[in-house]
């Protein structure tokens, strides 16, 4: 049987925003507890790599509670955060105060069809966002066209470890312990056992990379956080 949260056509995006609106409350907490705190080391990496810096006009794409957005003001740089759940922006908001100095915005928006001309950005973060995407490739495309000539993309997403063995392993964590999680502190274990789902039907590290290069982007790199059970990829705009 599918995954409640996931859907192959038009009508997943209806799904993931429910997914989100009902997890909101209680994502951070889950995120720290199912990573083990790792996703903070991980996110730091995504802004060595966007090489953020005063000056510098950054969106981050699925931008949920802020994570990446905040992290991105405290290196300098101004911000705007979109993405499409009132709820997990809510808690950006009320986040907003005690997430250190920066400037950061928060747009309610879709990141498949943003409303920002080309080339606006010196740089395009996504962090856990693109494989939520009804279209991944048509996310890429967008995040492509808001940012400059010379300009960085940078996608942090569950990977998929190229060593059979640990892929295995890592695959029975999100199968069997992640979704308890979510039925513990959601009632929904398919919140969260939507994660392996959705991975599944996403090309992960490699097939981002492909894109990239097929969008014409210079410099695409890959890097594997564990083993490739997460990664970063990273590109820039050719000029
Ligand atoms: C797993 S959360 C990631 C949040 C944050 N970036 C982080 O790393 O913690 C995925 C986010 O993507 C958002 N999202 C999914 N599809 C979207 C879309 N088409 N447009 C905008 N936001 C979307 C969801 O609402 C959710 O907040």
């Amino acid at each position: 049987m599918g995954n409640a949260y996931y859907a192959p056509d038009a009508t997943r995006a209806t799904k993931v925003s429910a997914l989100f609106a009902r997890i909101a409350p209680r994502y951070d907490l889950i995120n720290d507890l199912q990573s083990f705190g790792l996703h903070r080391l991980w996110k730091r990496r995504l802004v060595r790599l966007a090489a953020a810096r005063p000056g510098l006009h950054a969106l981050d794409l699925c931008c949920g509670t802020g994570d990446v957005a905040f992290a991105l003001a405290r290196a300098g740089a101004g911000v705007t955060g979109l993405d499409f759940s009132e709820e997990m922006l809510a808690m950006a908001k009320q986040r907003k105060p005690s997430a250190g100095t920066g400037q950061v915005e928060f747009l309610h928006g879709d990141a498949l069809q943003t409303p920002f001309p080309d080339a606006h950005f010196d740089v395009v973060t996504i962090s856990y966002g693109l494989r939520n995407l009804a279209d991944f490739t048509g996310g890429l495309r967008e995040m492509h066209r808001v940012t400059r000539p010379g300009g960085r993309l940078v996608i942090l997403d569950f990977g998929k470890p190229p060593n059979r063995l640990w892929r295995s392993l890592y695959f029975g964590y999100l199968r069997f312990a992640v979704p308890v999680f979510g039925r513990i502190f959601c009632g929904d274990a398919a919140a969260y056992a939507y994660i392996l789902e959705s991975l599944q039907h996403y090309p992960a590290q490699e097939g981002v990379a492909t894109a990239l290069r097929e969008l014409g982007c210079a410099n695409v790199g890959v890097t594997h956080l564990l083993g490739g059970a997460m990664s970063l990829n990273y590109a820039e705009k050719a000029r």
